[in-house]
């Protein structure tokens, strides 16, 4: 079966009751047992529940593996993967770039717990394998990151990090099942913010792990009820709905993004365009090898002041100001204001983060609209700044 088929039929069937063609949504906290201790499959919406299990059946067919656990937010699901994984003097090691709620839940959740917590450049093999010792559980990655669109090697990571007895964990936000399958590349577990791509629509908070080996998932799937940060079945039913149309949507974000990209790269107020399917990218090889498509995210550096940018980013017409990507509607951030202002200027700047730097999840609304807000934003910079230089 094809991807788009998948989306559509697989762990879907037709109600078996009534014949309904799309499941319903089994909004209950329990379930009727026949005799004590006997049940149907389900007994408690916590432990387990017929809209999340359809849901946990299609993300694990799209992403090629047999194992899912969904949660009621992408860092729920990160959690209960470093709680099953690391345990006190164990270590991992993760990028340089890698999303800030990853960074602040093992700096200021695990770390004193006891985890130790190796950053480093993975793309520098050396740096690489000095980071990897007998007691590094974890290699964590992202590909492509955010918000720079690094693009790692997944497949040579994996090598090195088995190498040391590690399991490798790839967030696969950014890319979707539609364009990167960890699993082929060697990868042992698949994190997703659910909120972005997959759901779709900007409308919920949720996340997923996925596994290839029942030995992997199972103590994950015990923190799941454990824990319980798990979603409402009615969330779980608005992803099923989504994920109808995850091919369909992520061929419009990459064919706006491509064309975002390239009117960006022509306009002398950008500096910089960060998009792995820009030929002078430097992941643009390691992306054609290891993706299908190089994705609907596009940042950009402005050649300009702080507050230019502000200007920018604050008056678009159809790039809504906020947080988040990966809906229809497109969205554009302000990293050094907005997702990264807690890291210190300093530390922003180690990082390779320019003050100036825009973020824009394009949605689906036409490329020509897009691009020309953008445009439009631009021109109108220019414009203020040749007023002012008239003026004084
Ligand atoms: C790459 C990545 N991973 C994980 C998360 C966390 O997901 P959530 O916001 O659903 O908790 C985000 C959120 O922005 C993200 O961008």
């Amino acid at each position: 079966m094809e991807f788009s088929t998948r989306t559509i039929h697989a762990g879907q069937p037709s109600e078996p009751g009534t014949g309904s063609l799309i499941a319903p949504i089994f909004q209950t906290s329990t379930f009727e047992q026949d005799a004590p201790g006997s049940h149907r499959g389900f007994d408690y919406s916590r432990t387990n529940n017929p809209t999340r299990a359809r849901l946990e059946a299609v993300l694990a067919d799209l992403e090629g593996v047999q194992h899912a656990a969904v949660f009621a937010s992408g860092l729920a699901a990160e959690n209960a993967v470093l709680q099953a994984w690391l345990k006190p003097g164990d270590e991992i090691v993760i990028p340089l770039d890698v999303y800030g709620g990853t960074y602040r839940l093992l700096n200021k959740v695990h770390q004193p717990n006891g985890i130790v917590v190796r950053q480093v450049d993975v793309a520098d093999t050396a740096a690489f394998e000095a980071a990897l010792n007998a007691r590094t559980r974890l290699v964590w990655i992202e590909s492509p990151t955010n918000p720079r669109l690094l693009v790692y090697d997944i497949a040579a990571i994996c090598r090195s990090a088995h190498a040391h007895g590690a399991l490798v964990v790839v967030d696969n936000t950014f890319a979707t099942p539609f364009f990167q399958q960890p699993f082929t590349l060697g990868a042992d577990i698949v994190v997703h913010s659910v909120t972005k791509y997959l759901a779709g629509h900007s409308d919920l908070i949720q996340g997923a792990v996925l596994a290839r080996d029942a030995g992997v998932v199972e103590p994950i799937k015990f923190l799941q009820n454990a824990t319980g940060a798990v979603p409402s079945p009615f969330d779980c039913w608005l992803t099923l709905r989504g994920l109808k149309t995850l091919e369909l949507r992520m061929l419009r974000h990459a064919e706006n993004a491509e064309a975002v990209a390239e009117a960006l790269a022509a306009h002398p107020l950008v500096r910089r365009v960060y998009f792995p399917g820009l030929a002078n990218h430097p992941g643009h090889a390691i992306a054609a090898r290891q993706m299908t498509g190089f994705g609907g995210m596009v940042s950009f550096e402005l050649e300009g002041t702080i507050d230019e940018v502000v200007a920018f980013v604050s008056g678009r017409r159809f790039f809504a100001l906020g947080e988040s990507l990966g809906g229809v509607k497109s969205l554009i951030c302000h990293p050094a204001r907005m997702t990264h202002a807690s890291i210190p200027p300093d530390a922003r700047a180690a990082l390779g983060l320019s003050d100036t730097l825009v973020r824009l999840s394009p949605g689906c609304e036409h490329r020509k609209d897009l691009v020309l807000d953008l445009v439009t934003g631009l021109d109108t910079v220019a414009a203020a700044r040749q007023q002012v230089a008239l003026t004084v």
